[in-house]
C-alpha cells in the first residue's frame, strides 16, 4: 500500500508564531536562540518517514507534533512541550479513535509518530502503520513469529515498538530477528537474525537508532542466555559491532578486551557460562550526542542465585549494570553496577532518562535510574560516578548505599542461606520497564513504582535444564499470587533532594508507564483498567476514564493541524500478569481487547468494553489422593506457574486453569505433552514431564476448581 499519509497542512506565519507562543515560555524560546526553536521545523515542508534523519532525532524536543523516539528524545524524558491540553482543561478529554490490535496478550510498545503517521506493535511483534488523525490501517507486517516460540519467553510475547530513521521501520522480532520495513508501504527491505536460534534468545525491546546504527539488544536469562547488545548497519543490516556483557567460556579467547576484566568478577568452577551468565539488554538504551556515549542498562545474572553461578563470589561484571559505551565502536568508556553479585533479579533493564540538573548549585549532566532493586541513582553521566542514590519504595536487601564506595550495604541477617527469604523489592521490580519521565518544569521524575514481596527459596536440586527455566529459586514455593502481596503507586520524585514529593496509590501493582506535558500534566493508565492525568505539581487527578484492560505501555503525545492528542496501548499482559496478578479486577471482567486508545479535548468516540462471559462452573469428580493432589500442586508450580499463575489463579491474560472446560482436562495429556495448542503458545512439555506428572497436575487442578466451587 503506498497511499500517502495525510500530512498537517500548511500554516499560516502568524499562526505558527502563536503556535510557538501557545507552547513554550518565552524565556525557553530566547535561550534557545529561535532558529531551533520548535515551530521552526513546522515552517519547513513536511516529509514524512523519509526526512528523519540523525539532526531530526538530536533534536526531537523541538517538534513536539512527532514522537520520533521510544523515549519521545535520545535523552528518553518522555516529557513534551505540547501544552494545548492542560490542567484547566483536560477534564474534558475524550476518546477520538480506537483501534483493535487483534490481541488478548500484553500491549507494551510506546507508539512512534511520524509528522501525521503513527507506528506500533501487537503482540507476536506484528508492526502497524495507521493514520495518526483518524486510526486508518495504512500497512500491516507480521513476522510470522513461530507460535511455539511462546514457550521460551518469560514475560509474555509482547514488544515495546518500533524506531524510525531515513524512510524505514525497525522493529526487533520476538524470535531474535531484526527487520527494517520500507517507512510507506510495510515491505520487508532486510531481515537479520541477530540471536542464536538454538539458545532461547528473545527480543521484546524496541531498537534504537544512533549515528545511523541500529541498536538491538535481546533477552532469556530466566531459560539461560549470554547478554549483549549489538549495532547493525541501518541501511544494510550488516552488523557493526556487538559488546557482550558477560564473558563466555573461559577456554575460548574473549571477544574484546573489557570482557578480561568481566571474567575476574566470575568464578568459572560455576560454570555460568553453560547457562549463559545473563546480563542481558532488553529495555533500556540512552544516547547523549554530545557526549557521543550511548547508555545501555543489563539484565539479572543466570541463573538468578549467585551461588550457582559464580559460587565462590565475585561481582560478576556486568550483569545488572548502566554501561556508557562508544557509538562507533561499541567499546565500553564507564559502568556503574548497581546491583553487584546480583542474586533477586535485580536488573537495571529500567530505563535511562538524561537530565541536566542543578545540584549544589552547579549544573550537571546527569543519569537518572530507578531499577527493579529499589533505589534512585542519580549518576554524572560524563563519568559514570554516582552523586546520589536513595531507595524509593521500603527495601530490605540492603541498609543503603556506602556513599565511598557506591556499592549497596547488602543485608546478611535474612534466611537466605537456609530457608525462604522473604525480600522486597524483588524480580518484579520496585520499577519495571514502564517507563517514567522528567518534566524539567517541576523537576520531579514520575515513576510507575511498585511495592513486592517475593519468598526466594534456593533450589537445592537445581541442576541446569537446557531450554527449561533456570533461575536456580524453587518456585514451589509461590503457591500464593504474588499480587497478594503487592501493591503500586505513582511517584512523583525529587531527584536533587532525593525524596517523594507525591503519590498516588493505588491496589494493585503492574501500573502502565508515565508521559509529563508542558500542561502541567501526567499522565498513566493502570492495572484497574484506568487511564488518567494529574496535575503533574501536586498529583491531583483531573482525568479519568475506564479502557476495557488494564494498562502496561506508556502513553505518548502529538499534534495534527493544531489539535493535540494522547496515544497509549491498552492491553494486560507481561510477567506480573502472567504469574498472578488477579489484583487486576478489570483484566478479570473484560475479554482482555488489546487496543490502541487516542485521546483528544473534547472526543466523542465509544469505546466497546466487552465483558468477560462468567462461565458456570460444571463439577467435576475430583477423586485423587492428597498425596496425588500435592504431587500434581509441585509439578504445576515447577512448570505451569510462570504462564497460568500462581494457585492456578491466573492474571486475566492466560487461561485459569480451574475454569476450563470440562473436555480440556480430559485432553490435558494431547495439550501438555503433545503440543496440541503449541500454535496458540502454549509449550509442550514432553522433554520434562511424563503422564504420570500430567495426571498429578490434573488431580491438583480439579481440587482448586472445587475449592472454586465451593467458595462460591
Ligand atoms: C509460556 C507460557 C505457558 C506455560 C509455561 C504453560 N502454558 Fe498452558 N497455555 C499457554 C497459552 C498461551 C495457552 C493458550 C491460550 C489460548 O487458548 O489462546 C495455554 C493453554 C493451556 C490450556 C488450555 C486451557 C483452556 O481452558 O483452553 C491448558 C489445559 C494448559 N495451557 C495447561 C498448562 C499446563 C498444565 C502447564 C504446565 C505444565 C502449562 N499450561 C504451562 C501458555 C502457557
Amino acid at each position: 500500500m503506498s497511499r500517502r499519509p495525510p500530512f498537517p497542512g500548511r500554516m499560516r506565519p502568524a499562526a505558527i508564531r502563536a503556535a510557538i507562543l501557545a507552547l513554550v515560555p518565552v524565556a525557553t524560546l530566547l535561550a534557545m536562540g529561535c532558529p531551533r526553536g520548535p515551530g521552526a521545523d513546522r515552517a519547513a515542508p513536511v516529509r514524512g518517514a523519509a526526512a528523519v534523519d540523525d539532526a531530526r532525532l538530536r533534536s526531537a524536543e523541538s517538534e513536539p507534533e512527532s514522537w520520533l523516539t521510544y523515549g519521545g528524545t535520545y535523552g528518553e524524558q518522555r516529557y513534551s512541550r505540547l501544552a494545548r491540553i492542560d490542567e484547566h482543561n483536560v477534564g474534558t478529554l475524550g476518546l477520538a479513535w480506537h483501534f483493535d490490535m487483534a490481541t488478548r496478550r500484553g500491549l507494551e510498545a510506546t507508539p512512534i509518530v511520524v509528522d501525521g503517521v503513527l507506528y506500533t506493535t501487537s503482540s507476536w511483534s506484528v508492526v502497524v502503520a495507521l493514520d495518526a488523525r483518524t486510526g486508518r490501517e495504512l500497512w500491516r507486517h507480521d513476522p510470522g513469529v513461530d507460535r511455539a516460540m511462546g514457550g521460551r519467553v518469560c514475560c509474555d510475547v509482547v514488544n515495546r515498538g518500533v524506531a524510525v530513521y531515513r524512510g524505514r521501520v525497525y522493529v526487533g522480532v520476538l524470535d531474535g530477528r531484526l527487520e527494517a520495513l520500507d517507512a510507506k508501504t510495510g515491505q520487508l527491505v532486510w531481515s537479520v537474525v541477530t540471536t542464536d536460534p538454538s539458545r532461547p534468545y528473545s527480543i521484546t525491546m524496541a531498537p534504537r537508532v544512533v549515528e545511523g546504527r541500529v541498536l538491538i539488544g535481546n533477552g532469556g536469562a530466566e531459560y539461560g542466555v549470554r547478554g549483549y547488545v549489538s549495532a547493525y548497519d541501518a541501511a544494510t543490516g550488516r552488523l557493526d559491532w556487538r559488546f557482550y556483557t558477560v564473558p563466555g567460556d573461559p577456554a575460548e579467547p574473549f571477544e574484546h578486551p573489557e570482557l578480561e576484566a568481566a571474567a575476574r568478577t566470575w568464578d568459572p568452577s560455576g560454570e555460568y557460562w553453560q547457562v549463559g551468565g545473563g546480563g542481558t539488554v532488553w529495555n533500556a538504551i540512552a544516547y547523549d550526542p554530545e557526549l557521543r556515549l550511548v547508555y545501555v542498562g543489563t539484565g539479572n545474572g543466570s541463573p538468578w542465585d549467585r551461588r550457582l553461578r559464580s559460587p565462590k563470589g565475585g561481582d560478576n561484571l556486568y550483569v545488572c549494570s548502566i554501561l556508557a559505551l562508544d557509538p562507533e565502536t561499541g567499546r565500553l568508556v564507564w559502568h556503574y553496577q548497581t546491583t553487584p553479585a546480583d542474586t533477586w533479579d535485580f536488573t537495571s533493564t529500567q530505563d535511562i532518562v538524561l537530565a541536566d540538573l542543578e545540584i549544589e548549585g552547579r549544573l550537571r549532566k546527569t543519569l537518572l535510574h530507578a531499577p527493579k532493586n529499589g533505589f534512585f541513582y542519580v549518576l554524572d553521566r560524563e563519568t559514570g560516578v554516582p552523586i546520589s542514590a536513595k531507595n524509593f519504595v521500603p527495601v530490605n536487601w540492603a541498609d543503603g548505599i556506602d556513599e565511598t564506595t557506591w556499592r549497596p550495604r547488602e543485608r546478611t541477617d535474612h534466611p537466605y542461606e537456609t530457608g525462604v527469604a522473604l525480600i522486597h523489592p524483588t524480580n518484579y521490580g520496585a520499577h519495571n520497564w514502564q517507563s517514567m519521565s522528567f518534566h524539567p518544569g517541576t523537576g520531579l521524575v514520575y515513576i510507575p513504582a511498585q511495592e513486592t514481596v517475593f519468598p526466594y527459596l534456593r533450589d537445592r536440586a537445581y541442576e541446569y535444564r537446557p531450554g527449561a527455566w533456570n533461575i536456580g529459586f524453587d518456585p514451589k514455593v509461590m503457591t500464593e499470587s504474588p499480587a497478594e502481596l503487592a501493591s503500586g503507586h505513582l511517584l512523583a520524585w525529587d531527584p536533587v533532594a532525593q525524596k517523594e514529593v507525591w503519590r498516588v496509590q493505588y491496589d494493585g501493582a503492574w501500573n502502565g508507564g508515565t508521559l509529563a506535558t508542558a500542561g502541567n500534566l501526567v499522565f498513566q493508565g493502570t492495572a484497574h483498567g484506568t487511564f488518567a492525568a494529574h496535575r503533574a505539581s501536586d498529583g491531583e487527578k483531573l482525568f479519568e476514564t475506564r479502557t476495557g484492560t488494564g494498562i502496561i505501555a506508556a502513553p505518548v503525545t502529538y499534534r495534527i493541524d493544531g489539535e493535540q492528542y494522547v496515544a497509549v496501548m491498552a492491553g494486560w499482559g507481561g510477567a506480573f500478569a502472567l504469574s498472578g496478578g488477579d489484583a487486576a479486577l478489570e483484566a478479570g471482567t473484560t475479554d482482555n481487547t488489546g487496543r490502541l486508545l487516542v485521546y483528544k479535548l473534547g472526543g466523542r468516540a465509544k469505546l466497546p468494553i466487552v465483558e468477560r462471559e462468567e462461565r458456570a462452573l460444571v463439577a467435576l469428580p475430583a477423586a485423587d489422593t492428597p498425596e496425588t493432589i500435592a504431587r500434581g500442586n509441585a509439578t504445576y508450580h515447577e512448570w505451569c506457574l510462570v504462564c497460568h499463575g500462581a494457585g492456578a489463579v491466573a492474571g486475566g491474560v492466560l487461561p485459569d486453569l480451574r475454569r476450563s472446560a470440562p473436555e480440556i482436562y480430559a485432553m490435558l495429556p494431547e495439550i501438555v505433552l503433545r503440543g496440541a495448542f503449541e500454535q496458540r503458545g502454549m509449550p509442550r512439555f514432553d522433554r520434562w514431564l511424563d503422564a504420570d506428572d500430567v495426571e498429578a497436575i490434573r488431580a491438583y487442578l480439579l481440587s482448586r476448581r472445587a475449592q472454586l466451587a465451593a467458595e462460591r
